[in-house]
């Protein structure tokens, strides 16, 4: 039998995050970020670890709450099992292997990235947080609301760690384009917001400063790669503003602090760089492809600065635009559960006893 109410749980980095799906549609949904790393610049994994053990059977609690159910109610549980920080994921490990025990119930194993994916078609599904007013973008494309994704579809996941392109054919037929060979585009912006002296996570700071950078950008490089080898990289222009900041002292007053006007100003130069890398990398694939839509996923996907040039970007290759709603666009518990749910619609049996942590592992591997 399909499992219909499935509880999704997510621990791979520093959102602790539950939510309950019922036939594929988001019941209730609770996500916590993790703000003690802020301090330390970055996530700091055995803080995170404890902030799970900490959070996560209380977000649990909640979800069901919302959702005015019982925890007997759930027929599956679906866990995010990699790639992310080992401790952390072990946390949501454990309680997803636990409770399926004691409930006797299947759990499956959710490959983060693959959660990324399909996120937007979650939100496509008539959700609430579709209905919330949102969000989703379709342009070009007048005909009714679709609910499942036109394919192929070209899928850019853009994240903290991980900056990966595929060709999507349907659920589990991904053909990898090309990835990072560096920095994921979200560690970019992560590293340069700490040599501004912004808080961490600084993607969404970032992007704000840079829309209100109303100037001519200052100019940073961008790296290419030929046709022959594909691949983003963003460590050169981490590099670059590192090298222009140290170069510059004046930008910076008596206490090593940047003005706004500063941070404005190299945040508009980042940002036209990441645009220029993504979407010329983006639109090289869509000019040689048989593309009917363009899907972009992971917490970067959640800026308003790139979305214009997605949109445009789409536009011209007269294909629809999807993108989920900013809070399902970072890590979140219900594109973990609406994965696990696909799972078991395409027969994907649920993982064994021996389900364990795979930190580093890879898009591909959970297709074997
Ligand atoms: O998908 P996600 O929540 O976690 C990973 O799987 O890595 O992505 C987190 C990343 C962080 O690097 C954060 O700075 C970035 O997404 N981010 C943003 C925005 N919101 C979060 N980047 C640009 N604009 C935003 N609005
Ligand atoms: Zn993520």
């Amino acid at each position: 039998m399909r499992p219909r109410i499935i509880l999704g749980i997510e621990t791979s980095c520093d959102e602790t995050a539950a939510a309950l799906l019922v036939d594929g549609k988001i019941i209730s949904d609770r996500t916590t970020r993790q703000t003690m790393h802020e301090q330390y610049g970055g996530v700091v994994p055995e803080l995170a670890s404890r902030a799970h053990e900490r959070l996560l059977a209380p977000a649990i609690d909640g979800v069901l709450a919302d959702a005015g159910m019982k925890i007997t109610d759930i027929e599956a549980v679906a866990v995010t099992y990699g790639p992310g920080l080992a401790g952390a994921l072990l946390v949501g490990v454990a309680l997803a292997k636990g409770l399926a025990a004691a409930l006797n119930i299947p759990v499956y194993a959710v490959n983060h990235i693959e959660g990324h994916i399909w996120a937007v078609e979650m939100s496509l599904m008539g959700n609430r947080a579709d209905e919330s007013g949102c969000q989703l973008r379709r342009v070009d494309s007048p005909d009714a609301l679709v609910e499942w994704l036109p394919m192929p579809f070209l899928g850019l996941i853009v994240s903290g760690g991980h900056t990966i392109l595929l060709r999507v054919e349907g659920f589990r037929c991904y053909v990898k384009l090309c990835s990072t060979r560096d920095d994921a585009a979200g560690e970019l912006f992560d590293k340069v917001g700490r040599m501004l002296g912004l808080a961490f996570p600084a993607g969404a700071d970032i992007d704000r400063l840079a829309l209100n950078f109303k100037d001519k950008p200052f100019y940073f490089p961008r790296a290419r790669f030929t046709d022959q080898q594909p691949a983003f990289s963003f460590s050169g222009l981490k590099t670059a503003v590192s090298h222009y900041l140290k170069n510059h002292p004046e930008l910076f007053d008596a206490e090593g602090n940047a003005s706004d006007a500063t941070r404005r100003m190299i945040c508009r130069g980042v940002m036209e760089s990441v645009v220029d890398m993504l979407v010329w990398q983006v639109g090289h694939f869509l000019a040689g492809g048989d593309y009917r839509a363009l899907v972009i996923g992971g917490g970067v996907s959640a800026s308003q600065f790139l979305r214009r040039h997605w949109e445009r970007l789409a536009a011209d290759y007269r294909i629809p635009l999807f993108i989920p709603p900013p809070q399902h666009c970072t890590d979140n518990g219900a594109m973990v559960a609406y994965t696990g749910w696909k799972m078991a619609l395409a027969g994907i049996p649920p993982a064994i006893d021996s389900l364990a942590v795979e930190p580093a592992l890879s898009l591909f591997k959970s297709l074997v």
